[in-house]
């Protein structure tokens, strides 16, 4: 059975991809107003992403005798600016995403509950990749200027 302590900690990230999920959703539903329709559809699929990181902690939760809540979400921003700052907040988000689940780790650690850390291996190779593509993007938007943005837009319209 899970500690309280960690527990609580799993219930906060859960939390966290949530809001994580609503972020990316704003920045979808931006992308679309603008007409940039691949940038849009790579931000929905990072959504279903982050719904999919809060149902895995939860999943794992009930696994170890534990009860996961759906808390409640705070606001997410909702106006942005060009397609690079979007993702330069995209990279810098992911950043602080790793460092809390570096915390997590840390807090089982502690405990000594090691199938907790072994289930959080996974989310740190998880997030490895996901600053690793946040920040290529952010490489290759700086690179390209107004033409070559439209083509990296088409581009990210393929994320499966
Ligand atoms: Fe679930 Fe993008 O971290």
């Amino acid at each position: 059975m899970i500690s309280e302590k960690l527990q609580k900690a799993i219930n906060t990230q859960i939390t966290a991809e949530m809001w994580s999920a609503n972020l990316y959703l704003s920045m979808s539903f931006f992308f679309s107003k603008e007409g940039y329709d691949g940038f849009a559809h790579w931000m929905k699929v990072q959504y279903e992403e982050e719904m999919e990181h809060a149902c895995k902690l939860a999943n794992y939760l009930v696994e170890r005798e534990g009860t996961p809540l759906v808390d409640k979400i705070d606001v997410v921003p909702q106006g942005w600016g060009s397609p690079l700052e979007v993702f330069e907040a995209t990279l810098s988000h992911e950043k602080k995403v790793s460092k809390m689940i570096n915390e997590l780790v840390a807090i089982a650690e502690d405990e000594k509950d090691y199938s907790t850390t072994d289930f959080l291996s996974w989310f740190i190779a998880e997030q490895v990749e996901e600053e690793a593509t946040a920040l290529n993007i952010v490489k290759r938007l700086k690179l390209a200027g107004d033409c070559g943005t439209y083509n990296v837009n088409n581009e990210l319209g393929a994320r499966k």
